[in-house]
């Protein structure tokens, strides 16, 4: 049974997507024990509590510094013994100090594909009104590992959504988080599989009959 633990800093729908996953048993063997958040009016707190999953708000004014924060977090997350984290519109950036323990071991979903539209800043609509601006054709998802830098970790699985010459940033951004759902709960099922191996910046799922 592997122990999931989902961070969230808004709505969290990305974690619904999962928790409904994990109880319609299209991921099996796992179970989210925490949803942790930075922002204590974060809507993603109050579905978990729906569910009945424990929650943990740790607030930023706390600790000294970043460092220190995540740090603790670092220590939470060891003690409850998780095995898997999965960042789900969680708008901090975790520390060296946090993924040095959990390495290999990080999720992130981000609305775009990256390595466009992603980094500092890219965030929110703010992914969206780039991707207009920048007059694609396809957008769509990103599903990766989390290393030190923003949006540069190992992509396990993308998804691509066409964009239309009337999509607003704010259709997009719908369009593109039905897509979300589905890819966190597909690339989650991998993971707690232990189907996905990582050689430096590219990664290798095994198909499921050789588990
Ligand atoms: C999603 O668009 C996700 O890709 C990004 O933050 C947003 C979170 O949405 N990282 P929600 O809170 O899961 O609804």
């Amino acid at each position: 049974m592997k122990k999931i633990a989902v961070f969230v800093s808004g709505g969290g729908s990305n974690l619904q997507a999962l928790m409904d996953a994990i109880t319609d048993g299209y991921i099996k063997d796992a179970s989210i024990v925490v949803v942790v958040s930075n922002k204590k009016e974060a809507y993603g707190l109050e579905r978990a509590v729906k569910s009945g999953i424990d929650t943990l708000f740790l607030d930023p004014k706390d600790f000294k510094n970043a460092q220190e924060y995540d740090k603790n977090l670092a220590e939470k997350m060891n003690a409850l013994k998780i095995d898997i984290v999965c960042l789900a519109g969680y708008m901090k950036i975790l520390k060296p100090i946090f993924l040095e323990v959990f390495k290999g071991k990080v999720l992130n979903i981000h609305p775009a594909l990256l390595p466009s539209f992603g980094g500092e800043g890219c965030y929110g609509l703010h992914v969206h009104e780039k991707v207009l601006e920048a007059g694609v054709k396809v957008t769509g998802v990103t599903v990766h590992f989390v290393d030190e830098g923003a949006d540069t970790g190992p992509i396990i699985l993308q998804k691509t959504v066409e964009v239309s010459d009337e999509d607003t940033p704010e259709s997009l951004q719908k369009k593109v988080l039905k897509y979300e759902h589905e890819s966190y709960k597909e690339a989650l099922k991998y993971v707690v599989q232990d189907r996905v191996s990582i050689n430096g910046k590219k990664t290798y799922i095994k198909p499921s009959g050789k588990i």
